[in-house]
């Protein structure tokens, strides 16, 4: 394809760095972040030194307050370069760190429990017991929580920190206990190091790649979490292999593996029980709670589906679209999804004003003034914000909604209200020049997109319009649409306050043309004869009609109703 963008990166360059800028809303004081991290510091240090009383306590504070401190630099900084739109969210950095502490605040009492029962009495200490410890431990609860509230790179983050910190518990607790040797105590401490890691690299990653509704993933993920556990002790047991004089029993480790099995399955189902918590304290939306909008059966869906099927169509196809791109980028897919069955629901006030939903050729928009319908256009942003708090949308389902046309100009309007000053002076023939149209008056109120997911929708949204009115959508075409379309939203400065880097806009159009190419290219123009002897199932759900091509400067084919 093309890429002619050399012009407006120009522009782009000028205009922003290479690393976007945190959107104005993002950036609060530093005072949040600066008191939760103390916080995290003190409470994480208390919860990991007090179960070490065998170990020398300065050994063991020292350890302890340098590892927590450690941890959170690397937090904190990950958080900054990975994540610039979200580091000042200090309720996110707040919620990576509770998460955290509650899961040292479980293995904390967990280990000290063990030492105390058997260890300090001098008996022997049920190895089984010992080796099963790094799986009790709760190093899945946080990567999978924080990975459906924040995004797989908190979770990864969790996973990370957690692998360090209950490593360094678990040799705290259990260094010189009677019954139990130094060597294993390492090995126990490896073990859990690596299951931390491997949780923290495969499980964040999994869980988006389906419907966490459906029970058959919610196995998937265990499975996939369960290679974490048996990737620790594969470690362990190679390493006590080589450790002179050293033989634990063989049976002993694989009864633990077993015992991972039960633990990973419990561990998902915990998260599964305890998601709302978080949600409902944080103020957050899990992606669980926004699938559970994509189902048809919700209220707002049957709306649209009997009153504005044609809506529902556009929607249907935007959100395939959207959610391939946002995939593509690392962005969420299921709120890509999700945000776009909802985009339009405003146009439930009066469906026949825009042209998905005309049937018969009747074009209100014909007989009103250019301003009127750009009013009606303008309103179906506002009537959706009032659909999704009548019927109780989620917060981020409810920002695409109020972003997904930006600030962009009804160009078709803009030029018929210029039409219709022109025939009025002429028809004054008082001399004056015609009435000046404001350019404002004919543009979305917005706000322009700030999330990833927003940018993308903006853009599978208009793409998706336009590329109805095309004549013969051939792959060509469809490129050339696409590319046309970005150029105009870049230089219009409508992803201003998007987070989406130019390498990502760039991958985002690949993707977006590749996906309108496969939903349009079966749309072929039979001959009359043929046509009609064709079966009904060849024909896209989705067709229609094809309309007259769109004005060159102009896009969607909702903005200009017709
Ligand atoms: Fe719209
Ligand atoms: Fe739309």
């Amino acid at each position: 394809m093309d890429i002619s963008i050399s012009k407006f990166r120009q522009k782009r360059i000028l205009q922003r760095s290479a690393t976007p800028e945190p959107h104005p809303s993002f950036r609060r004081g530093p005072g949040p972040t600066i008191i939760y991290t103390i916080l995290f510091v003190l409470l994480a240090s208390t919860l990991l030194f007090l179960p070490s009383a065998a170990t020398p306590w300065p050994v063991a504070l020292g350890l302890v307050v340098a590892l927590v401190l450690l941890c959170a630099g690397c937090l904190l900084e990950s958080l900054r370069s990975l994540h610039p739109e979200k580091t000042h969210r200090s309720t996110h950095l707040c919620l990576l760190y509770t998460m955290v502490v509650v899961a040292l605040l479980i293995g904390a009492p967990l280990c000290y429990l063990v030492r105390s029962t058997f260890g300090e009495k001098g008996g022997d200490l049920p190895m089984l017991l010992v080796y099963c410890l790094p799986i009790l431990l709760p190093h899945l609860i946080a990567p999978v929580s924080l990975s459906l509230l924040l995004g797989p790179v908190f979770g990864t983050l969790s996973g990370i920190a957690l692998a360090q910190l209950f490593s360094l518990q678990l040799c705290l607790c259990f260094y010189n206990c009677k019954g139990l040797d130094e060597k294993t105590v390492l090995l126990l401490g490896i073990a859990t190091l690596v299951t931390g890691l491997v949780t923290a690299a495969v499980v964040p990653r999994c869980i988006r790649c389906g419907n966490i509704r459906r029970p058959a993933h919610v196995v998937k993920i265990s499975l996939v979490a369960l290679a974490a556990p048996l990737a620790g002790f594969i470690v362990a047991g190679l390493l006590a292999e080589m450790l002179p004089n050293y033989s634990p029993d063989s049976w002993e480790w694989f009864a633990a593996v077993a015992i991972a099995v039960v633990s990973c399955f419990f561990q998902t189902i915990v998260v599964a029980g305890t998601l709302f918590i978080f949600e409902h304290i944080f103020a957050l939306t899990s992606d669980i709670r926004l699938q559970n909008f994509a189902d048809l059966s919700e209220p707002l869906m049957v709306r649209l589906a009997a009153e504005a099927p044609g809506t529902l169509s556009h929607s249907s196809s935007v959100s395939t679209i959207a959610a391939k791109a946002a995939d593509c980028i690392g962005a969420n897919p299921i709120l890509a999804r999700v945000g776009a069955y909802y985009h339009d629901i405003g146009k439930l006030v009066k469906p026949a004003m825009f042209s998905e939903n005309q049937v018969g050729g009747v074009n209100p928009h014909d007989t009103l003034p250019a301003a009127t319908s750009a009013m009606w256009l303008r309103n179906h942003v506002k009537d959706g914000l009032a659909f999704a708090k009548e019927y109780n949308l989620p917060i981020p389902i409810r920002k695409l909604i109020a972003e997904h046309h930006g600030t962009t100009l009804m160009a078709f309007f803009y030029h018929k209200a210029k039409q219709e000053a022109k025939a009025a002076a002429e028809a004054a023939d008082d001399g004056r020049s015609p009435a000046p149209v404001e350019e404002g008056l004919y543009r979305y109120s917005g706000p322009k997109p700030s999330s990833k997911e927003a940018g993308i929708l903006m853009l599978a949204d208009s793409v998706e319009a336009a590329a109805r009115s095309l004549d013969k959508p051939t792959p060509q075409a469809i490129e050339s649409l696409v590319t046309d379309i970005f150029q105009k939203k870049l230089l219009d400065g409508q992803f201003d306050e998007c987070p989406l880097s130019m390498a990502e806009l760039v991958q985002v159009r690949t993707s977006i043309a590749t996906s309108l190419i496969s939903i349009l290219h079966t749309r072929v123009v039979y001959p009359k004869d043929d046509a009609d002897a064709k079966p009904a199932a060849e024909v896209p759900a989705d067709a229609k009609p094809e309309e007259p091509a769109s004005p060159p400067d102009e896009t969607p084919d909702e903005n200009k109703g017709a």
